[in-house]
């Protein structure tokens, strides 16, 4: 059979199995969270109202929101195992690898994570989203060496995690720029970390072990990591006047630039005309028109030298840059954001398994002696 023998590298254009969690759309740059336009639940409704929906299939119902507000609240204190675990890493650690830690040890003191019902896996699902926003904060304060804040319940999700963050509740245009990067980062179907987490949910390992994978999976730079890799690359570059000079070097070294392209988008990301909105309001709101001007002079190098177009890192860096956040704290962020989308995707694989385990094709020596050893 000529077929099985076609080989399928990176899984490019490979329909590994049905969701009903996301479309993508490369042909209209569109995406639909359960469908819904991702742009219009970015401008309507609350980053809490997407997890439910991501989880559930519809939006909640005012009754519904409350309820899953409440549970969520209530969890915000940080597990103690997981702050001494964090506290014991040192502050030099890859801020991915203090998350992953964290997801792990959520995973050991939770009783019920071998529980993998239904309504086991949406309480675990809940419990990550709560402890998140708590972790991501407390590493970035002790990386600057500032006290943690301790969790209030009076606030929603997004700005609860700013509070955590930044030890007040920020301008309402810096809440709303995070809550649509949020809405935005929570889920893009078969990617690779929520791919990774399905393979492992597949397995029926816990699902605490499957983010975990994911959380490995995102901080690469051709995947999550391309958030603060633009960062870095601004900063390299210096201003806009000296963009397309950088980037001539850059090509013909055979460099990669981060936050261009993407496996699935061939002309353009969906998420990246709302993101870059909220950008702009970010821009607007601290003076840092100089950061734009970098931002519009790459873009325009990059599309006049390689037709290759932005994708959601390439205005989330920046923003999150102007919100006041480390950048090593962005990929972080991103975890807080896609955790909803994995675990959706998890439940969603449980509710209908079947084991991933693809094929190879052996390239290796034919059949051989083993010599005689001595
Ligand atoms: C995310 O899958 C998802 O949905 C991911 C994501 C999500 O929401 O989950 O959208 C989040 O991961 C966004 C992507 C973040 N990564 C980056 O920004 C890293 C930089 N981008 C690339 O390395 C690349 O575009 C990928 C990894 C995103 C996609 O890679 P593919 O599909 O394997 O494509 P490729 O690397 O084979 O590129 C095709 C061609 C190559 O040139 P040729 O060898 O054909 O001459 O385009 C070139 C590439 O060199 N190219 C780039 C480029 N992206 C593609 N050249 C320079 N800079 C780039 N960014």
């Amino acid at each position: 059979d000529p077929q099985a023998k076609e080989i399928h590298k990176g899984l490019a254009g490979v329909v590994v199995d049905t969701t009903s969690i996301s479309k993508v759309d490369p042909d209209t740059n569109s995406l639909l969270y359960r469908g819904y336009p991702v742009q219009d639940l970015a401008a309507r409704v609350s980053f809490e109202e997407v997890a439910y929906l991501l989880w559930h299939g519809e939006l909640p119902t005012p009754d519904e929101l409350q309820a899953q507000n409440a549970t969520e609240r209530l969890q915000r204190d940080l597990d103690p195992d997981v702050r001494d675990a964090i506290l014991a890493l040192p502050t030099t650690a890859h801020p991915m690898d203090v998350v992953r830690t964290a997801v792990s040890v959520l995973g050991a003191t939770d009783p019920d994570a071998e529980n993998l019902d239904p309504d086991a896996l949406q309480a675990a699902s809940l419990r990550l989203f709560a402890q998140l926003p708590a972790i991501v904060a407390l590493d970035q304060r002790r990386r600057l060496d500032l006290p943690e804040v301790a969790p209030r319940a009076d606030l929603g999700w997004c700005e609860h995690l700013l509070y955590l963050t930044f030890g007040q509740v920020p301008d309402a245009v810096v809440v709303d720029a995070f809550s649509v990067s949020m809405t935005l980062y929570a889920e893009h179907s078969f990617n690779a970390s929520t791919f990774t987490a399905r393979v492992i949910a597949s397995t029926l390992s816990d699902l605490y072990s499957a983010v975990t994978g994911a959380v490995g999976a995102l901080k690469g730079p051709l995947h999550g990591g391309a958030n603060e890799a633009v960062m870095r690359t601004f900063a390299e570059i210096g201003t806009a006047d000296d963009a397309a000079g950088w980037l001539a070097d850059r090509l013909a070294a055979k460099g990669k630039v981060m936050g261009f392209g993407h496996r699935v988008y061939k002309h353009g990301d969906s998420r990246v005309p709302t993101m870059r909105e909220a950008l702009v309001r970010m821009v607007d709101h601290t003076g840092r028109t100089e950061l734009m001007a970098l931002y519009a002079a790459l873009e325009d190098a990059m599309a006049e030298r390689t037709g290759i177009l932005p994708n959601l890192d390439y205005p989330a860096g920046p923003a999150y840059h102007l919100m006041g956040f480390e950048t090593a704290t962005f990929t972080p962020l991103f975890v807080a954001s896609r955790v909803t989308g994995w675990t959706a995707h998890i439940m969603e694989q449980l509710a209908s398994n079947a084991l991933i385990r693809p094929l190879s094709e052996y390239v290796g020596p034919e059949r051989r002696e083993v010599p005689e050893r001595p």
